[in-house]
């Protein structure tokens, strides 16, 4: 086995969800950029699956200030605050960009873009095009693209980053085929978005396997808060096919109620104050606690009603909630959903400064496959305007950045080569692999953990790491390939989740009493996660 074919260009731009999108239109005025994608591009990410909104301080009544303190107090404080004043900063003007290219978003009746209330939030902040915001601006940026001089190389599969010593010049990556190709760049963005299915319930599309997670670390980057899982308090619990499929947080932003089994509203026990629309940590624990405690549904979740809202309403602002429930025979003008937590997000990622630069020279990332942003829980809202502020920006810094000697010694595409071959002689099928770890990531790293249910997950996320996997021919070698990335980053969040000793945000561990400082106290900062160290920053301490 051979590569094959070696394409070279300024920028290489891995991911084609709205941050990688975003991120080629901006690398494109620098020099050659290419993108590459695992499905076709602009369908397969999450962006366009979001369907709640876009949040950007638009109104005089609101102000980058409170946006800021809602995201680090929804944070849990945990968040990199130069990175949050960057969000909250730019997310008007790359919202400007986007009704400039032609998104069609909701407007108010005096010509001004809609905004509508989500959770954590002092103000109705959120952008939105009914229930299909990610929809609009994926379309939106692939008719950008396609007006830029960009290279779009679709159905490839990134298998590794290319490295010379230090520096990532590219990637290595697989065709439709089977055919290893070498991309070689002077700067390479990693935006390759989330990894939640590696749980069993998930409202992430396909391709949340978290390779971008997988490939930085293996190139030897450093990662935080990789424990940080967000768990979407609303997803389907049924049909058996449907689980974990996203119910908007707009349906709560338009006046949905929780109630359990009793008919009570439960959240009045968790969050008096802001009860449906407090922050989505404190609703997901709070359903999980309502389900463990029997006081369910039937299918096993909690109704989430809309049935006394105004049928216009409904029909005009959650067209896609209407349909979709349609589907599975419920009528949410007349009967209430039921819904339960679905792993929707991770806040962790790689460790990026403000030019979204990794501690690897030459490697840029964006999106959600970077962290700090959000702390410990994001807010509803604020993943598609991360997605816009920091994929310009990665496009803009390494699009300015300079060339870089590109050859390498090749060694590491022996290497590469050498695991290929041996998928091909491997006798364990995939597909059971990826199975058993999100049945196992769902029960021992879900919404709570204690340190016996992650030493138990990890024991059998190591075992899986250690099997043959096979691909019974050349195509599905990139199939082994993702199953392998998926151990990783499964591997990554346990051994995190193993390291903060604290609840905070979306992280609880049952077998740590709760804290006796608040959040914005903690002593602990980031984990952190690379080939050469791992452990927990200690506030004020430098370290
Ligand atoms: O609930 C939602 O519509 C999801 C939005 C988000 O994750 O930002």
């Amino acid at each position: 086995m051979l590569a094959d074919e070696t394409v070279d260009c300024h920028t290489l731009v891995i991911g084609s969800g709205g941050a990688g999108v975003r991120a080629a239109i901006e690398a494109s005025c620098y020099g050659d950029t290419v993108l590459v994608s695992k499905t076709i591009a602009g369908k397969g990410g999450c962006t366009p699956m979001a369907e709640g909104g876009y949040n950007a301080v638009l109104r005089e009544q609101d102000s980058c200030g409170i946006h800021e303190e809602d995201t680090l107090k929804g944070g849990a404080y945990l968040n990199d605050p130069e990175l949050v004043t960057i969000l909250v900063n730019e997310s008007p003007q790359r919202m400007h960009d986007l009704l400039c290219w032609g998104a069609v978003f909701d407007f108010t009746e005096n010509d001004v873009v809609a905004q509508r209330p989500f959770g954590g939030q002092q103000f109705p902040r959120t952008c939105y095009a009914g229930d299909r915001t990610g929809h609009e601006m994926m379309t939106t940026l692939m008719e950008r693209l396609d007006s830029t001089n960009a290279d779009v190389m679709q159905e490839f599969t990134v298998i590794e980053l290319l490295k010379d010593d230090d520096s990532v010049i590219g990637a290595m990556a697989l065709d439709e085929r089977g055919n290893l190709i070498l991309l070689k760049a002077d700067s390479t963005i990693l935006a390759t978005g989330g990894t939640t299915k590696v749980y069993d319930i998930s409202t992430n599309s396909a391709s949340g396997t978290g390779d971008g997670f997988a490939l930085g670390y293996r190139a030897g980057a450093e990662l935080i808060d990789m424990e940080m899982i967000q768990f979407h308090p609303t997803g389907a619990v049924y049909p058996y096919d449907a689980r974990g499929r996203l119910v908007t947080e707009a349906v709560r932003g338009e006046g949905g109620l929780l109630l359990n089994s009793l008919g009570e509203r439960f959240m009045k026990k968790y969050d008096p104050e802001r009860m449906e629309l407090s922050t989505r940590d404190i609703v997901a624990q709070a359903i999980a606690t309502e389900i463990l405690e029997g006081r369910n549904t039937e299918h096993g979740g909690v109704f989430l009603d809309v049935t006394h809202l105004p049928r216009e309403q409904i029909e005009e602002r959650l067209p896609v909630m209407l349909e979709q429930f349609l589907k599975f025979g419920v009528d949410i003008r007349t009967t209430p959903m039921e819904v339960a937590p679905t792993a929707h997000h991770i806040m962790g990622g790689l460790r990026i400064t403000p030019e979204c630069r990794t501690t690897l020279p030459g490697l840029f990332a964006c999106g959600e496959v970077s962290g700090g942003v959000h702390g410990a829980n994001r807010l509803g809202g604020n993943a598609l305007a991360e997605t816009q502020v920091f994929g310009k920006r990665a496009g803009e810094f390494a699009g300015k950045s300079g060339t870089r000697d590109k050859r390498h010694d090749g060694t590491q595409v022996s290497s590469t080569l050498g695991h290929l071959e041996a998928f091909l002689s491997g006798s364990v099928n995939p597909a059971l692999v990826r199975k058993e770890l999100q049945q196992a990531m769902w029960e021992g790293a879900g919404i709570f953990r204690t340190a016996s249910t992650l030493e138990k997950t990890l024991k059998t996320i190591d075992r899986l790491s250690g099997v043959e996997l096979r691909a019974e021919r050349p195509r599905n070698l990139a199939e082994c390939c993702i199953v392998r990335n998926m151990c990783l980053t499964a591997s990554l969040i346990c051994r995190s989740a193993l390291i903060r000793q604290e609840s905070r945000g979306a992280h609880i561990r049952k077998d740590i009493p709760p804290p006796v400082w608040d959040a914005k106290n903690s002593p602990f900062g980031y984990t952190y996660i690379s080939r050469v160290r791992e452990g927990i920053e200690r506030r004020g301490t430098g370290s």
